[in-house]
């Protein structure tokens, strides 16, 4: 049996989100379309918009990224799209952690060239050593970790563990 090692327990996680909530309040002062990426994203999305004083809708999509490694020129399969039209919105792009940047460096590009009237990305882990698209801008990080792989708060190994209330290390 594997054990899995606290790293943000369910109170820290709270008190990040809030305040993630509290920089997004200050810096909108217009309605927001919060689109979550799924899976992982779901409870980071579903914590942050509850704290959201603006008014807001929400959508979610489902990707995979392919192609180009390095570069933020691949092209994405949407397994499931937005269904509301992003044209002169504010989107607010919603993600459990950035890791090779590829998977939000096109979904931004996506919703850019659909016409958003703004896109952002707030994330809740960033693992920047593992980043192949360099210039991803990530407007709103939880929390920056070291390259290590974690589970828990939407986030899984094997599509194990996403339902965990705090962000843990697999420990065999
Ligand atoms: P990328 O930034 O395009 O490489 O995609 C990041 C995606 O990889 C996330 O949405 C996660 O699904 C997955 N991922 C990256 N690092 C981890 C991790 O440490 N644990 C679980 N999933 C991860
Ligand atoms: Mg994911």
């Amino acid at each position: 049996m594997s054990s899995i090692k606290i790293l943000y327990d369910e109170e820290t996680i709270d008190r990040r989100v809030r305040e993630m909530a509290e920089e997004i309040n200050k810096d909108y002062d217009e309605p927001v379309l919060v689109v979550g990426v799924l899976k992982g994203g779901v409870f980071f999305t579903c914590d942050l918009v509850k704290r959201l004083t603006m008014p807001v809708t929400m959508d979610f999509v489902s990707v995979s990224s392919y192609g180009s490694g390095t570069k933020s020129t691949g092209f994405l399969k949407f397994k499931k799209d937005i269904d509301e039209d992003v044209s002169g919105k504010h989107v607010l792009i919603t993600e459990d952690i950035i890791d090779s940047g590829r998977t939000l460096s096109m979904l931004r590009k996506v919703f850019e060239e659909h016409g958003a009237k703004s896109v952002r990305i707030a994330v809740m882990l960033d693992k920047p050593a593992r980043r192949e698209v360099k210039d991803v801008k990530v407007e709103y990080t939880g929390f920056t970790i070291p390259d290590m792989f974690v589970v828990g708060y939407g986030l899984d190994f094997d599509q194990q563990y996403r339902n965990l209330p705090y962000i843990g290390v697999v420990e065999e």
